[in-house]
């Protein structure tokens, strides 16, 4: 298990630094300043991580004096969800701290999906991020980086996505009049909820003629050869932001530590957070042990999974098998084999945070798993019966929590979350055309997303513009 106390070993920040960026491969460990801007390790290309000398700062005693925080409606910084736990994300300077009142969501015990998915009453809390001000978890990490964008004083920024970081940045800017968001979008790619925000809140809006992966290539390029600065989660000050999902996951379970947490895998931002979140946890000693965390692939864009469980990548002390990943996207390139799921939010061939991903992993002892969209479609049903409901992609985690449960993988009587990434209201027409479609409509529609029953369906009802036959309806019900 990776051990904070183990990054002693590797290069300090700077003497006078608290905090700063390092690579996150050991063998390397570069340091860099914490205003620098910028993608990769410049020595070797790898990720990076924002990283802290925890001994120079201070850290609160016990999780539960993060309580008295929370209420405090005069306070932005108590009242964001994220800014409340600042003494976890120790890089920003305050007074450049960019909220928009992000992460006021909700951890909420759902037995209807607990049943469903095969756990005990009282065993499963869904983590409802699509409560967040754009409808999804990426506010969380978008006040992070408008935070250290505003500390190196970037006028423009930009990010690639399959909908919920371009909602998240183009409301960011909007709202603060910081910057000018410009966002990179596949053509046709993103549900039109996601579309509809970035293109009212008034962000640059370039509509890529390509999938994700190629608005993530341009993107990178854009952001080297110009000034802009880049949202995605490329950018370790956005998953600072993301740590804090985790913290309110904990105070929401007053301040207990689940079994499981399961997380859709798009990017792999979210859990490459989430791993740094309780590591670092732990080695503080404010957590006594690490949840396990599953990552959640949909079977239509399952890289990760076949390069964990099929071919046995492991984040192995940092020394990750980068022969092996190459092999296997050029394997993909050469049979063309390219994402198609209709969780559109997790359409990702080569996920940027794979290495990060691969040591959550390690840190949590993770398990990967992919699910089918039909099985995403249901459990969404079901989320959407209990509660709040949400977006394809985060019906996922509950899929993949029921088949968890199914593979005796998570115990029946264990306590687990699952994180709702993103709102219901993000993708309408998958929501109408489960519930609505005929049984031979559905297929045909969603053919290529291999839906073919739809059993968890709350269909409309048609009914005459008459009084009798509306009553008679009603009376049946
Ligand atoms: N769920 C939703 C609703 C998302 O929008 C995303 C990612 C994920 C899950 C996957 O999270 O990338 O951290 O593994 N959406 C990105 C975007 C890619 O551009 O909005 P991840």
């Amino acid at each position: 298990m990776i051990q904070l106390e183990s990054l002693k070993d590797v290069e300090p920040c700077a003497p006078a630094e608290s905090a700063c960026q390092r690579c996150i491969r050991p063998a390397c460990g570069a340091t860099y300043e914490l205003t620098a801007a910028l993608q990769r390790c410049e020595r070797c290309g790898a990720l990076l991580d924002v990283a802290y000398d925890w001994e120079r700062l201070p850290v609160p005693a016990r999780l539960e004096l993060f309580d008295e925080r929370r209420g405090n409606f005069r306070n932005p910084l108590d009242y964001s969800g994220v800014w409340r736990f600042r003494e976890l994300l120790p890089f920003a300077e305050l007074d450049k701290v960019l909220s928009i009142g992000e992460g006021q969501t909700q951890l909420r015990r759902t037995d209807g999906v607990a049943d469903y998915v095969g756990l005990k009453p009282g065993g499963l809390h869904l983590q409802y991020e699509g409560l967040n001000p754009s409808g999804s978890f990426k506010d969380n990490g978008m006040t992070g980086a408008f935070t250290h964008a505003r500390m190196v004083g970037a006028k423009y920024a930009a990010c690639a996505s399959t909908g919920n970081t371009s909602a998240s940045l183009a409301l960011f800017a909007g709202v603060s009049g910081l910057l000018r968001a410009v966002v990179f979008v596949g053509s046709g790619k993103i549900a039109y909820g996601k579309l509809s925000q970035a293109l009212d809140y008034g962000a640059a809006t370039l509509q890529i003629d390509g999938d994700f992966d190629d608005a993530m290539r341009q993107v990178q390029e854009v952001c080297r050869q110009t000034s802009l600065y880049l949202m995605n989660s490329l950018n370790p000050f956005r998953l600072e932001g993301q740590k804090a999902i985790m913290y309110r996951v904990l105070e929401g379970l007053g301040w207990e530590v689940p079994d499981w947490v399961v997380v859709p895998g798009g990017n792999l931002g979210n859990s490459s957070a989430f791993g740094k979140a309780f590591s670092e946890l732990h080695c503080l000693g404010l957590i006594d042990r690490i949840p396990r965390v599953a990552i959640i692939n949909s079977t239509g864009a399952d890289t990760l999974t076949r390069l964990v469980n099929d071919h046995g990548l492991r984040w192995n002390g940092g020394d990750v098998d980068d022969a092996a990943i190459a092999r296997f996207y050029q394997q993909m390139d050469v049979e063309g084999r390219r994402a198609r799921t209709i969780a559109s939010a997790i359409e990702i061939n080569r996920p940027v945070n794979l290495d990060k991903a691969l040591r959550t992993l390690e840190v949590t002892h993770g398990v990967v798993r992919a699910v089918p969209d039909e099985a995403i479609l249901d459990a969404k049903a079901q989320v959407g019966a209990h509660g709040y409901g949400c977006e394809p992609a985060s019906g996922a985690s509950v899929a993949g929590a029921k088949r968890l449960v199914e593979e005796g993988v998570i115990d029946r009587d264990a306590r687990v979350v699952c994180i709702l990434t993103g709102h219901l209201l993000k993708d309408p027409h998958a929501t109408v055309g489960y519930h609505s479609y005929e049984p031979e409509k559905l297929r045909t529609e969603f053919a290529e997303f291999k839906i073919r029953e739809a059993r968890h369906a709350n269909r409309p009802i048609p009914v005459r513009d008459d009084i009798d036959d509306i009553l008679r309806i009603v009376r049946e019900l």
